[in-house]
């Protein structure tokens, strides 16, 4: 049933060439420039006027609405906030009619998320469910929305699942900007392709796990980590500190780059490893001043790098390469490699790495 591979995780961080492609089956033709997803498509005109698209969601499913965040603002030029779905249910939140709601969720069972988009409901907000489980009851209180079709999760962290949600996330986001007209034809096409060849990038990353196996080997005895991201890789940066924290128990945290200085960088010493999620992307000069930063205080950092950046390179104890991509595409690629990295750390740790401590793959409690 793990098909050959040691633990649930690995064998569903290794699907992810399939399961993205799956996600984007029937749905993504670059060659006519369509994207078809009837649960969108029949709401596209809500969501194009609505004054804001509030994203409710936990965990993992949480990081995904970030990320979404960021790309519904660029390209639909639409208002997007972000909400824990325990907060937002438990405070007296401003719903008018006619907002739209996303609610994204792997199990579609998770208590908080459910409780929150009821009452949204109530109160003549539009749902749309970004769910992996078929049937489940977000998907059926939803008004519409998009399956994630990554097939069953069973390692309790969330891996497989979480790119099929960037994936479906960024597809609906180009289908709104291109009936919206808010996207540049060219740019439109240029990201179809992207998207078109995120497996076979995927694949190529998962072909260097040897690499992220000896990475891990060395750091496996560090008692923190700090995640550095900026823009659409900050998500990444909160994700892969999650899945440290959740698969090692080693204490992790994720930072915006930038906000580095104001405090957490009063953590770094010699001990301490620093991930830079440090793609090439339209704030890398940024973030690359940031990791002079981290390493004029000695801190070890291990870049997550775009293949061929030399001046990354040198700034970094430790590298992941990971192939070239337009920055919209890349969190679905620089993920891949932290997966990994909390997967090979919690093994060499004997963790339980299907089934941590005190943790469950569906909080049907609040
Ligand atoms: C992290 C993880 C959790 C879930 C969260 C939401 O690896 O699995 O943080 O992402 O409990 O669950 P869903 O997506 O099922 O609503």
């Amino acid at each position: 049933e793990k098909g050959g591979f040691d633990h649930f995780m690995l064998k569903e961080i290794f699907e992810q060439p399939q399961t993205i492609f799956d996600c984007m089956r029937g749905r993504l033709h670059s060659a006519s420039g369509t994207i078809t997803m009837a649960g969108i498509q029949q709401y596209a005109e809500q969501i194009i006027n609505a004054n804001r698209i509030i994203i409710i969601a936990c965990g993992t499913s949480w990081h995904a609405g970030l990320v979404a965040e960021y790309i519904f603002e660029e390209l639909c030029r639409i208002n997007v906030e972000v909400e824990y779905a325990s907060e937002f249910r438990y405070r007296n939140p401003v719903i008018n009619k006619g907002d739209v709601i996303l609610a994204v969720s792997q199990s579609g069972e998770t208590a908080d998320t459910l409780v929150a988009i009821e009452k949204a409901k109530e109160k003549g907000a539009i749902i749309l469910g970004v769910v992996n489980v078929v049937g489940s009851s977000i998907a059926r209180i939803s008004h519409g929305g998009a399956y994630t079709h990554a097939g069953p999760e069973i390692g309790v962290a969330s891996t497989k699942a979480f790119t099929a949600q960037l994936v479906v996330l960024t597809m609906m986001a180009l289908k709104i900007a291109y009936i919206k007209g808010s996207i540049d034809g060219n740019r439109y096409k240029k990201l179809l392709l992207e998207l078109d060849a995120i497996p076979e990038k995927v694949a190529w990353i998962l072909n260097h796990h040897e690499k992220i196996k000896t990475i891990a080997e060395k750091y496996k005895t560090a008692r923190d980590f700090l995640y550095l991201g900026r823009g659409y890789n900050f998500p990444v940066a909160l994700e892969g500190a999650l899945k440290l924290k959740e698969i090692s128990y080693i204490h992790a945290e994720g930072y915006p780059a930038a906000e580095m200085k104001h405090g957490p960088i009063a953590l770094v010493d010699e001990e301490l490893p620093v991930v830079f999620i440090a793609s090439k992307d339209s704030f890398h000069e940024k973030i690359i001043s940031n990791m002079q930063e981290i390493k004029a205080r000695k801190g070890k950092v291990i870049g997550i790098i775009t293949e061929g950046d030399e001046t990354s390179r040198a700034l970094c104890d430790d590298y992941i390469s990971i192939p070239e991509a337009d920055e919209i595409v890349a969190p679905m690629l620089a993920v891949v490699p932290l997966q990994l990295l909390s997967y090979y750390i919690g093994v060499a740790k004997g963790c339980n790495v299907d089934q941590p401590r005190n943790l469950a793959k569906s909080v049907t409690v609040e």
